[in-house]
C-alpha cells in the first residue's frame, strides 16, 4: 500500500535521513522507532507533503497504491490529506486553536469536506467523538482544547482524522483494541 524506497530528506541540502526504506501493507500497524532528533517526524511529513520550509525529499521514491506521491502538487496533497491519509500529531493541543471550541472547528472541518447543514455536521462530529469513546461528547464539543487533557485532545485529533478516511469503520474497530 504504501512503499519509501532508499528515501534521503535533507533541510537546507543537509541530509538529516537516509537511504530509508519501509513497506506497508493494507492492514498493517508499523511503528517508527528512535532517538529524538533522528527524524521519524521528518520521514511522516514527508509523506504527508508537510515537510516545513528547507525540508525536501531530495532521493529515493514514495509511492501509495502504486501512485508517485513526490510528483504530487500542492493541489493533489492536499486532498490526498484530506481523504486517504491522516496525522495525528505529537501535541495535539497545539494544532488547535486555543480560542476556537473544539465544536466550531470540528463542524468547519466537516463543512470544507460535505454540502450538509451546520446542524448536522454538529452530529457527525458527536458521533465520531462516541466512536473514540470520548465520554460526553456534547460535552466536548462545548470545550476549549486547553479544558481537556492531553490524551483526550489526541482523541479529538484521531476523530477529526478518521472521519474521511476510506475504510473508517474497520480501522476504528482495530483502533478500540488499543484504548
Ligand atoms: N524545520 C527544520 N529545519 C531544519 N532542520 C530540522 C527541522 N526540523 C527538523 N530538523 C532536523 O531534523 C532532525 C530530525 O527531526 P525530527 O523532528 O524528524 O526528529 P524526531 O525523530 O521526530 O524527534 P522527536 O522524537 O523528538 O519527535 C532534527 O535533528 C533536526 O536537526
Ligand atoms: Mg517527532
Amino acid at each position: 500500500m504504501l512503499e519509501l524506497k532508499d528515501v534521503t530528506i535533507s533541510y537546507k541540502n543537509v541530509p538529516t535521513v537516509q537511504h530509508f526504506n519501509m513497506s506497508m501493507k493494507q492492514g498493517q500497524i508499523i511503528s517508527l522507532v528512535g532517538e529524538s532528533g533522528s527524524g521519524k517526524t521528518t520521514v511522516i511529513r514527508a509523506i504527508l507533503g508537510l515537510l516545513p520550509g528547507g525540508g525536501k525529499v531530495t532521493a529515493g521514491q514514495i509511492t501509495l497504491e502504486g501512485e508517485d506521491l513526490l510528483a504530487y502538487n500542492s493541489e493533489k496533497w492536499r486532498k490526498l490529506r484530506g481523504t486517504d491519509i491522516s496525522m495525528i500529531f505529537q501535541d495535539s493541543g497545539a494544532m488547535m486553536n486555543p480560542t476556537k471550541k473544539i465544536g466550531s472547528v470540528f463542524t468547519e472541518y466537516i463543512l470544507t469536506h460535505e454540502k450538509i447543514s451546520k446542524k448536522e455536521a454538529w452530529n457527525k462530529g458527536i458521533m465520531m467523538l462516541e466512536r473514540m469513546r470520548l465520554p460526553a461528547a456534547d460535552n466536548i464539543m462545548n470545550s476549549y482544547p486547553f479544558q481537556l487533557s492531553g490524551g483526550m485532545r489526541q482523541r479529538v485529533g484521531i476523530a477529526m482524522g478518521m472521519t474521511y478516511q476510506l475504510n473508517c469503520y474497520w480501522q476504528m474497530n482495530r483502533l478500540r483494541h488499543w484504548m
